[in-house]
Parts: structure tokens; sequence; C-alpha cells
């Protein structure tokens, strides 16, 4: 009964947190994911950043707040707590991801909602903080990386046979070999492969997406990326500057069949960017290169949520650097 009780409070007290988001509902939880979740969790451990577990009650609130705005501009100063968390970090620093502080003060409020959670969490399940090791041990046989051992131990085997094959082989005298009929199965398997070869490309030719090009696409996307976002807008963010000027476009929308151009580039590593379709197939893909615009001219038959995966491992938190939109 008491814990119910804990946990009716503690919920009533995260919506109250709520209410009070400056920048009206679920604004700190869109933020977040779309802005710090590639480094960072709250209660799930350090990733490229630190877990924000708790983080307002540990770091002084307008320093978080400077801290989340202008961190760029804190490193440059060299904010004695900024310099020691780039050095904890690996050097690498916390970017500039153009948030005001209003927003800064958002992602706390949804910080500190979400840490309050956990804790409520912990002590109505004390379960789910005692992991126990014997567990994982046994839960080896059947996962992923077991199935690739065997696999791999399955390939070697079939290398080392057809090796051994080989070695074997060798030890027999060399068949005679009729160079009439071998010259005559390499024309035939020439002109077999011209045919096929110029069958083809006559019959591709036509469905190349060349006479798209003189269209003026009906929406034009610029994409920028960086270690480990992707900023939508619809004036183009070739430097830092501009990703704190230009506005972002934060819900991308799409008309079913229309001709969308994107156009793709990145602000410190290269990047891949790669769409996937509402089943998961991958639909198309640039790569998102520093001094470099790439265009992507594409129709969406097909409506739903796609997404959008960074395909080139670009630093610690590639596999986090994703995206998404609705065409509709
Ligand atoms: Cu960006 Cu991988």
């Amino acid at each position: 009964m008491m814990r119910a009780c804990i946990f009716i409070v503690m919920t009533l007290s995260c919506w109250s947190l709520w209410a009070n988001d400056p920048l009206g509902d679920n604004a700190g939880e869109a933020l977040f994911q779309q802005k710090c979740a590639a480094c960072h969790t709250v209660g799930e451990g350090n990733r490229v950043g630190p877990d924000l577990l708790d983080v307002a009650k540990k770091r002084q609130g307008d320093w978080l707040v400077r801290w989340i705005a202008q961190p760029d501009q804190m490193l440059a100063e060299k904010d004695p707590i900024a310099m020691d968390l780039l050095k904890q970090f690996n050097q690498i620093p916390m970017p500039n991801l153009g948030v005001t502080e209003a927003e800064a003060k958002s992602l706390i409020q949804y910080i500190t909602k979400v840490s309050e959670t956990a804790a409520a969490k912990s002590q109505t399940d004390p379960a789910a903080t005692a992991g126990s090791p014997s567990s994982s041990l046994q839960s080896w046989w059947g996962t992923t990386q077991f199935a690739a051992f065997v696999l791999f131990i399955a390939i070697s085997l079939v290398i080392a046979f057809v090796f051994w094959r080989v070695a074997v082989s060798t030890r027999q005298p060399m068949a005679t070999i009729d160079m009439k009929s071998a010259y005559a199965l390499r024309k035939k398997l020439f002109i077999g492969s011209t045919v096929v070869v110029l069958g083809t490309l006559g019959a591709t030719l036509p469905f190349t997406p060349y006479s798209d090009e003189i269209r003026v696409p009906d929406q034009l996307v610029y994409v920028a990326a960086k270690q480990f976002g992707f900023v939508y807008s619809s004036e183009p963010i070739t430097s830092d500057e501009d990703f704190g000027r230009v506005p972002a476009i934060n819900s991308l929308q799409i008309p079913v069949g229309a001709l969308v151009e994107f156009r793709v580039t990145s602000l410190d590593v290269t990047h891949g960017f790669a769409i996937y379709g509402p089943d998961g197939s991958v639909v198309a893909q640039t790569q998102a290169m520093p001094g470099y615009i790439n265009r992507l001219r594409l129709r969406f038959p097909a409506p739903g949520n796609y997404n959008v995966l960074c395909l080139e491992y670009c630093g610690l938190a590639h596999h986090l650097m994703r995206t998404t939109f609705v065409v509709q």
C-alpha cells in the first residue's frame, strides 16, 4: 500500500512538472530525442557523453542552461567543469546543437522528470537494480553471438576441407586439355555475355532518371549531418553559424508522390544519409560529406514513416545517428 502511494505521488509530481514545461507538452522529450539521445541516456549509463540521471541536482541551474545552449563558447572560455568533462569523455567536445535557453530549460525539466520516474521505479521494484551474473552466462546459448561463433566454426571447417581436397588432387597426373574445344567454348561465352550486356543496356537505358533533372522539384529539403544527428531545414546549413541561425524543420512531412530533392551535406566528418521505407528496406542513400552538397531526388509512392540512418561509420555514436520523416 505504502509503495503504491509513493508511486502515485511520484507520478502526480511528474505530471505537474510536465505541465510546467515552458515550451508546451512533450517539447522536452521531442527535443531530447532529436538533439541529445544520440550521445546521452538518463539512467542507462554513459555513452559518448555522460549519463544525465539527476544532472539538475549535480550542476547549478544557470551553468547547465548555458552549457546546453552554448557548449562551444564555454569550452573556448576554458570553463573548469567543461574542461573536466572534455577530459573524462575522450576529448569529444559537446557540440553546439542550436538549442535556445528556453529549449534548454525544457530539456532539463524532461531529464528531471525521467530521473524522478527512475528513482520511483527503483524504490518500488528492487529487482530492477539487482542483476545476476550467472543468469547472463546461462543465456549465452541461443544468442546472436553464439550463432555467429557456430557459423564461424562451420565456415572454417568448409575452408579447411576445400584446401585439403585441392592439396590431395595435385598428387594426381594433370588431365590433358583439348585446346580446340576450349577456344570454341571461349568464343561462345564471349558472344553470349556480349549479347546479355548490350541487351540489358538497351532494355534499361530508357528508365534512367536523367529526364527528371530538368524538372523543378516539388519540395526542397536541406539536410545537415553533424556528429551525431541530422537537421532538416528549408535554407542551406553549411557552417556552425548557420546551424544556430537557420530554423530546423522538426517534423518533416512529404506529400505522397511528390518529387523531393534532398541536398545533403555534413559539418564535420563524412556521414551516410540512408532512407529506409516503412517496411525497413533501404529506399535510397547518399553520402553527407563536408564541403560538398549531394543531391538526392526521389518520389515516395507509399505513405508511412521513413527512417533515416547514418550508413558511414563516423564515430562512437554512429549507430545512434538517425532521424525520421513522414510521407502522407
Ligand atoms: Cu554519422 Cu555514422
